[in-house]
């Protein structure tokens, strides 16, 4: 296969992988394609460990990171060392007994004494993101993405400086001419469908529009799980596909087996895209946590990063107890087709293969 994007990465196979566990990451990329590394759960330190250990298992294929540097978020002025602090004093006590009240309801225990602190802000602002960043453009990366926004300028340049490509999320044509503006190399056109944050417009109405805006490069994000929604993808004009539920279910992937069972479980109608995790609408699982946030009693969430600051420990509490039923994390309306376990390259295998079924299938039509 071969496309602009095949060529700019010399990569064999126009897939990307976005995924934040390292053994998918290198899996994807030594089976052809582009794993890329979410670097939002990591401090700097991790994220250097996590990407010294893609390069001793990448075999020397091309492999990026992924990083989150909204366009907007509360606190964005904030000096760095005030912000943690700062954005603390602007959480209503509503919304905290909210939370609190739920997690009793639900027999949710609290953390232990002694459990670590957590991290409130992960990598969700630009403060937290560039450390991330200097750890990343100190390895042999191929390409930098970025969610929620265009990525700063300056960042743009820095990474293009270090011979690394960069690449945005959008979610509407006009996101995508402020990311071309700010000198992307490939925009990501994630449709609703996608897992995560993610707008309104559908996969099938976003990609041409974006593929019609801008020269260069268009990546189909969003409902990509199989070779037939790939050919179509391609056939909208993208050059190649990013996906990201897809590899929750992978044998590499570090899922928690609880979510793993719930995914292989699930139908594509049990996702819903909701603030309740961050602040900006993002594709989560539906369940008792999404629902709460929009019921009578709810007091509305937050804006970003508020929102996670206030739940963030309340996810933790939940992760660690027996409440499956609150427990919710992001997931793709592609969950529907996702129901066997297979290997990361078996999935990337499969993909190629279904790929040239679909394009024959169309080449049978149009001969006949
Ligand atoms: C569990 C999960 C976490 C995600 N986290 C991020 C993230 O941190 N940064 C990002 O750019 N995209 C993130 N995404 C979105 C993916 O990059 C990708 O665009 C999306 O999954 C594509 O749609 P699909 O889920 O239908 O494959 C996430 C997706 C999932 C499923």
């Amino acid at each position: 296969m071969r496309t602009r994007v095949t060529d700019m990465f010399g990569i064999e196979l126009p897939i990307f992988a976005f995924s934040h566990c390292r053994d998918v990451v290198a899996a994807v990329s030594r089976a052809g394609g582009m794993g890329v590394l979410g670097a939002l759960y990591f401090t700097p330190d991790e994220l250097e460990t996590e990407l010294a250990w893609i390069d001793d298992h990448v075999d020397g294929r091309p492999y990026g990171v992924d990083v989150v540097m909204p366009a907007s978020y509360a606190g964005a002025d904030f000096p760095a060392d005030e912000l943690v602090g700062r954005l603390q004093t602007m959480i209503p006590e509503g919304h905290r007994s909210f939370v609190e009240n739920l997690l009793t309801r639900h027999g949710v225990p609290e953390l232990a004494a002694d459990a670590d602190p957590g991290r409130v802000l992960l990598g969700w602002t630009d403060a937290t993101a560039r450390p991330q960043v200097e750890v990343a453009l100190r390895h042999p990366i191929a390409l930098l993405a970025n969610a929620l926004g265009p990525p700063p300028a300056d960042v743009v340049k820095l990474a293009h400086d270090h011979g690394v490509k960069v690449a945005a999320l959008a979610s509407t044509p006009r996101h995508a001419l402020k990311q071309v503006e700010v000198g992307v190399d490939v925009v990501v056109a994630q449709g609703t469908e996608a897992g995560g944050h993610t707008g309104e417009i559908s996969t099938m109405v976003l990609i041409p529009q974006v593929v019609d805006a801008v020269d260069v490069p268009v990546l189909a994000a969003g409902g990509i799980g199989n070779g037939r929604q790939m050919a179509a993808g391609m056939a909208l004009g993208a050059e190649g596909v990013w996906t990201g539920s897809l590899w929750l279910t992978v044998e590499e992937a570090d899922t928690p087996e609880m979510a793993r069972r719930r995914i292989l479980q699930a139908t594509s109608r049990d996702t819903v895209r909701s603030r309740s995790w961050t602040g900006k609408p993002a594709r989560l699982l539906r369940n008792e946590w999404t629902e709460a946030w929009e019921s009578q009693e709810s007091p509305g969430t937050l804006p970003m990063p508020l929102q996670f600051m206030l739940v963030s420990d309340a996810l933790r509490r939940i992760g660690r107890s027996e409440a499956a039923e609150l427990a919710t994390f992001p997931a793709g309306q592609i969950i529907g087709i996702m129901n066997q376990v297979r290997s990361a390259k078996d999935v990337v295998f499969g993909l190629v293969e279904e790929y040239g079924d679909a394009l024959e299938r169309l080449e049978r039509i149009t001969a006949d």
